[in-house]
């Protein structure tokens, strides 16, 4: 088994591996932007695909992944978990959906509560108490599907074709021209001291900082998952909202 994800603040990692670790004996977990993923995704027959949910959808490099590697997912069983902020409509569903139609078959899907990572927005900005709350609820959850999976019963959260209409109208059908392609909308302030760690940390090398520049230049392809924006020591990058609010990762809040 293989868990393959994305994670811009720390919560899909955690929650692939600990399910991961807990649910096979020879746990493998690699992060979606190395370029070995593809290779475990031959390779394995199980694959846990993870990541954060964006307006109930997966996120553009995810949904690439997916699509690029369509010839791989033939015979796969394959669980996908999401983390979200609040709701996620069908956002397992979206893959689930392509990689059934690429002769994958879908074992289950969980969609996990975590905090949430858009950190330049008021929406959704929650207590120091109550994230590390809706962590620990999320572990509990984890730790409840697991001992199903145990018992040979799957949870299978966004699934449903219910799950599908909520997800397309609730959010998809309103946000298409935020999540459809990569983004070119991130803003770097002049408060940037081009110490380069968002170059390094992007997963889409998305940001170069040229010699001499006073800060990185951008090439269209973010796929907005707030790593950059949530590590800045500067707080200098921000995307959908206009100035970082508090900065979040899933350590602060684990306790
Ligand atoms: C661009 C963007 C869009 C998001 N859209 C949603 C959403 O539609 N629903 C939701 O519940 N959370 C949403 N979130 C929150 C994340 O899915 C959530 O915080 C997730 O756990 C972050 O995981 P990560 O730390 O692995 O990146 C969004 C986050 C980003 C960055």
């Amino acid at each position: 088994m293989v868990g393959i994800y994305l994670s811009g603040t720390g919560n899909t990692e955690h929650c692939v591996k600990m399910f991961v670790n807990n649910v096979c004996d020879d746990p493998k977990v690699i992060p979606v932007e190395h370029a070995e993923s593809v290779e475990y995704l031959r390779n394995e027959k199980e694959i846990v695909l993870g990541y954060p949910t964006q307006f109930s959808n997966a996120p553009k490099m995810i949904r690439d992944f997916v699509e690029d590697n369509r010839d791989l997912w033939k015979g796969k069983e394959v669980f996908i978990i999401v983390t979200m902020g609040a709701f996620s409509g069908d956002g397992s569903g979206c893959t689930a959906r392509k990689i059934r139609k690429y002769g994958g078959i879908i074992k289950g899907a969980l969609q996990i509560k975590m905090p949430d990572s858009v950190c330049d927005s008021k929406l959704l900005k929650k207590s120091y108490k109550q994230n590390a709350e809706i962590e620990k609820r999320a572990d509990q959850k984890l730790q409840g599907a697991i001992a199903s999976i145990r018992s040979g019963i799957y949870p299978k959260e966004g699934l449903s074709g219910l799950s599908h209409i909520i997800g397309l109208f609730g959010q998809r059908l309103w946000y298409l021209n935020k999540y459809k392609n990569y983004s070119n909308e991130l803003k770097i302030s002049d408060t940037c001291k081009a110490c380069g760690l968002c170059v390094k940390e992007c997963p889409m090398h998305n940001l170069i900082l040229k010699e001499g520049h006073l800060k990185p230049e951008q090439l269209g392809r973010c796929t907005m998952c707030y790593r950059c924006i949530s590590s800045c020591p500067q707080k200098a990058i921000t995307l959908l909202g206009k100035e970082v609010i508090e900065q979040t990762r899933y350590e602060k809040f684990c306790g």
